[in-house]
Formats: structure tokens, sequence, C-alpha cells
């Protein structure tokens, strides 16, 4: 165990407050959160994992080794949806598996996909893992501005994309931690920084790697009303 400090609210039943969490806390960590986990994980497994070479350009090599896109996502989805307890809209979905020699996480921000992220672990492990979120220690902020606004000084842009990359404990200071454990959900503000823990994965294929769900959304309500 390395300590769970975020607000953690229990069993997906306590639908009501957990939209008043996310806009008030930022991050909730739900347990025992889809009854179909184990289906989930096989379903990604059996689906395959490979590397993604998207062009996005902002921040990074662009490269993603350990990619599924072709797994039962309504396993998890559904108990998403049913935790929420207001209409939300998947924007992007997808399983990923980490290993010892991928890419090392940045520390980043979701806040171009989405206005929410649910992260739903999907593997055992006996070391400590799990999503971290931080400050940056040179300008104060927990959230990333939007790519559009930060274009505006592209020498800060700059320079905060590097100190994004490099992730170092120099520049950045953890606020808080999610400690990982199977079928545990954490769900979080999109634009705060995070990163994944460890910077590099487990074992060396997707049956033994660290292996999550990652669902970037928003809420119905907040694509219409701005
Ligand atoms: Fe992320």
């Amino acid at each position: 165990m390395c300590g769970v400090t975020g607000a953690v609210i229990g069993s997906v039943g306590m639908k009501r407050t957990l939209i008043q969490e996310l806009r008030t806390d930022g991050v909730v960590v739900l347990d025992d959160f889809s009854p179909f986990a184990n289906e989930a994980r096989h379903s990604a497994l059996a689906s395959g994992f490979g590397a993604w070479r998207p062009n996005k350009g902002d921040v990074g090599s662009s490269v993603y080794d350990g990619m599924s896109f072709y797994g039962n996502h309504a396993l998890l989805l559904a108990p998403l949806m049913r935790a929420l307890g207001e209409p939300m809209v998947p924007n992007t979905m997808f399983f990923r598996s980490t290993n010892q020699d991928t890419e090392g996480a940045y520390v980043h921000s979701d806040r171009e996909a989405g206005e929410f992220t649910a992260v739903v672990y999907l593997s055992h492990h006996d070391d400590c893992y799990g999503t971290g979120f931080y400050r940056n220690r040179r300008t104060g902020a927990e959230r990333m501005h939007s790519f559009a606004d930060m274009a505006c000084d592209q020498q800060e842009f700059d320079r905060l994309k590097a100190e994004m990359v490099r992730g170092s404990p120099d520049d950045w200071e953890q606020t808080r931690f999610v400690d990982g454990a199977f079928n545990r959900a954490v769900i979080f503000d999109a634009p705060l920084f995070h990163a994944r823990v460890p910077r590099h994965g487990f074992g060396g294929d997707a049956e033994s790697g660290r292996m999550v769900w990652a669902c970037h959304f928003v809420m119905l309500e907040g694509i219409f009303n701005g």
C-alpha cells in the first residue's frame, strides 16, 4: 500500500454526490467499480495491444505503446454512467498496458480530451502503482490552461512542455497520490496535472503489465451549455 490521498467516496451506489465531489475536490476514488472488471480485462487481452503513433504533436513524442481500442468498453462505461448519475458523453476510450520498457510517463493534463477523466486499474501488482497529481513548482499551477491560451506565450508554453516531458520532482510537487488496486476507479477533473506511477510499468507483456482503462468524457449538459 502506498496510501490513498484522493477523496474516497466508497461504492458506486453514492451517485448523487459524485459530480459535486468532482467539481469541488477534483478527484474521486471508487472501489469495486465494475462487476465486470475481470471480463473487461480479458476482453482487452483478447483484442491485443499495439503501438499507436498519432499525430498529436503538442507535447512529447506522440508514441504510445501498449494501446488497445477494441476491448469491451461497455463493461466499464456502464458502471461509469451509473456512478455519475447524470448523462455523460465519452470522448475517447482505450485500454493501456505499460511495461518496464515503455517510454517514461509525462506529467500531463487531459484537458484537451474532455471535461473529466476516468481511469480504472485492471491489473494486480505487489509493488506500488497508481496515479500521481502534481503542482508546478515554478508557477504554482495544478491545472493546465488550454493549448490555445498557452500558445499566446510560446516561450512559456515551450518551457512548460519541457517540464511536462521531463516529469522531474525538481519541477513538480506531488499534491496527492491514488494507490492503484484492481477494479479501483479514479475520476478527476481533466485539466489537473497528473502522471501514471511508476513512470515505467511492470512486466514485459500485456498479461504482466500495468493495465488501465481510460475514458475521457464530458457531461451532456456541458456540451450544449458550453
Ligand atoms: Fe492522462
